[in-house]
C-alpha cells in the first residue's frame, strides 16, 4: 500500500530549531523524525511512500535518497508554490492506485493502521480520518460524529464556544484517490478548510476512526521536549539505538564518560560524546553526537543536538540545544529555553522561560541573566 507524507509547512512554531532543518528533519532521540516515521510505515506493511515536500527539500534528498536502505521506495515530490494540505496530494495523484494513507508530517503516534484501514473497508469510506481525544481541541481540527462514525461536522481551529467534543482530526488519512475531483489542480487547496466541509456537503461517506494510541503534535517547542521526555520513560514503543551500558542508559558507538560523573538514566548517549569530571546527566536527557560535557555541568530533561559543546558548570534543565552551539561556563538555560544552532554563549548567562535564541547568536559574558 502507498502513502503520501505531508512535510511542506515551514513549521514556523518550532522556530530558531527549524531555521536550518525542516521540522520532519529535526532529531528525536538522534535520529531525524521523518526516519522513524517511515521504519514504522514500514513495519506496518507499508512499501511506497509520495513525501510532499516544499521547504528545504534538498534536505529531504540528502539523507532519505531513494530509500532503498530502508527497504521503501521513496517518491520525493516538490511544489514550486505550497498547494495546502489537499492541494500537495492532488499534486501526486498521477502516483496514487486504490486506498491512500495520507499522514501530517509533524505527529507522532503509534496508531495501528491495518485496524484503521480495516475500519475503512468495513465502512466503505471515501475518506477515513484518525481521530484522537485532547484537552483543548482550538489549535486542532474538530469532528463530530453520529453514533455510526460518519462525520457531521469539520470545524478547523474551532473557537472556544464551538468545542462540543474533546475528539480531533489526529493528522492520518486514508483516502479514495477519486475524491480528488474535488481538488481544484495547481491551487492552494485545504482538506480542513476545503475538501472536508464539500465532502459533507456533497454527502460522499466520511468517517472518523477515534484512538487511544499515544499520539503528539511535535511542532511545537514543549510538545517536542514532552515527546522525548514521553519516548524515554517509556510511554510510547520506541527501539532504541545503541546498547543499553546500564539500567535505562542507552550510547550509541563510543564515549568518554569520566569515572566520577553521574548518570541517572533515562539518558541516550550519542557516539563520541564526551562527558568530564563530577558532571551529572539526570534522565530524561538526549545528547548528541560529538558532544563535550564541561567539568560539574548538571543536566536534567533537555535535549541535545550533535556537537555542543559545554563549559565548566553550565546547567541544562527542561531545555533544547541544537547544533554546534558553545555554551560559557556556569551558565544556565532552564524552563524550556531554545538555542538553535551554531551559537556561542560567554560565561554566566541565563537563558529562561521559553526565551528561543536564533542560529548564530554570539552573547559575551553575562550578556542575558535576570
Ligand atoms: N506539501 C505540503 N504543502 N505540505 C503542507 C503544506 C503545503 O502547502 N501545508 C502544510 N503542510 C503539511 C505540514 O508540514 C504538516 O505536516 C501538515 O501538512 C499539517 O500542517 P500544519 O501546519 O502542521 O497544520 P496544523 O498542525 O495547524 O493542523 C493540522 O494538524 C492537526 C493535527 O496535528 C490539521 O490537519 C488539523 O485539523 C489537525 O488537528
Ligand atoms: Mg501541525
Amino acid at each position: 500500500m502507498k502513502a503520501v507524507i505531508l512535510v511542506g509547512g515551514l513549521g514556523t512554531r518550532l522556530r530558531p530549531l527549524t531555521c536550518n532543518t525542516p521540522k520532519p528533519m529535526i532529531p528525536l532521540v538522534n535520529q531525524p523524525f521523518i526516519e522513524w516515521m517511515l521504519l514504522r510505515l514500514r513495519d506496518q506493511g507499508i512499501t511506497e511512500v509520495i513525501l510532499a515536500v516544499q521547504y528545504l527539500a534538498h534536505r529531504f534528498r540528502e539523507s532519505l535518497g531513494d530509500g532503498s536502505q530502508m527497504e521503501l521506495k521513496i517518491h520525493i515530490v516538490e511544489e514550486t508554490e505550497p498547494l495546502g494540505t489537499a492541494g500537495a496530494v492532488k499534486n501526486v495523484e498521477h502516483l496514487l492506485d486504490g486506498p491512500t494513507f495520507v499522514f501530517n508530517g509533524d505527529v507522532m503516534t503509534d496508531l495501528d493502521l491495518r485496524a484503521m484501514l480495516a475500519f475503512h473497508r468495513e465502512k466503505q469510506s471515501k475518506v477515513t480520518i484518525s481521530l484522537t481525544p485532547v484537552e483543548d481541541p482550538t489549535q486542532f481540527g474538530l469532528v463530530e460524529m453520529d453514533r455510526q462514525n460518519r462525520v457531521q461536522r469539520f470545524l478547523e481551529k474551532p473557537g472556544p464556544e464551538d468545542i462540543t467534543t474533546d475528539l480531533i482530526n489526529a493528522g492520518t488519512y486514508i483516502i479514495e484517490p477519486e475524491v480528488f475531483r474535488y481538488v481544484p489542480p495547481k491551487q492552494f487547496y485545504m482538506f480542513e478548510r476545503g475538501l472536508f466541509p464539500v465532502m459533507l456537503q456533497t454527502g460522499d461517506p466520511m468517517f472518523g476512526f477515534p484512538s487511544r494510541a499515544y499520539w503528539t503534535d511535535i511542532g511545537k517547542p514543549q510538545t517536542y521536549i514532552d515527546v522525548h521526555h514521553d519516548i524515554l520513560i517509556g510511554k510510547v514503543a520506541y527501539n532504541f539505538r545503541g546498547r543499553q551500558i546500564a539500567d535505562r542508559i542507552w550510547l550509541e558507538g563510543d564515549a568518554e564518560i569520566h569515572p566520577s560523573a553521574q548518570i541517572v538514566g533515562p539518558v541516550v548517549i550519542g557516539p563520541g560524546t564526551v562527558i568530564k569530571r563530577g558532571a551529572r546527566v539526570i534522565g530524561p536527557t538526549v545528547i548528541g553526537a560529538r558532544c563535550v560535557i564541561g567539568p560539574e555541568c548538571n543536566i536534567e530533561g533537555a535535549v541535545l543536538w550533535d556537537d555542543n559543546v559545554l563549559d565548566e558548570g553550565v546547567v541544562l534543565r527542561n531545555c533544547v540545544l541544537g547544533r554546534k552551539n558553545v555554551i560559557g561556563e556556569r551558565s544556565h538555560i532552564t524552563d524550556g529555553a531554545i538555542v538553535s544552532d551554531e551559537c556561542s554563549l560567554g560565561a554566566e548567562n541565563r537563558l529562561e522561560r521559553g526565551i528561543r535564541i536564533w542560529p548564530n547568536t554570539e552573547l559575551g559574558d553575562r550578556a542575558i541573566s535576570f
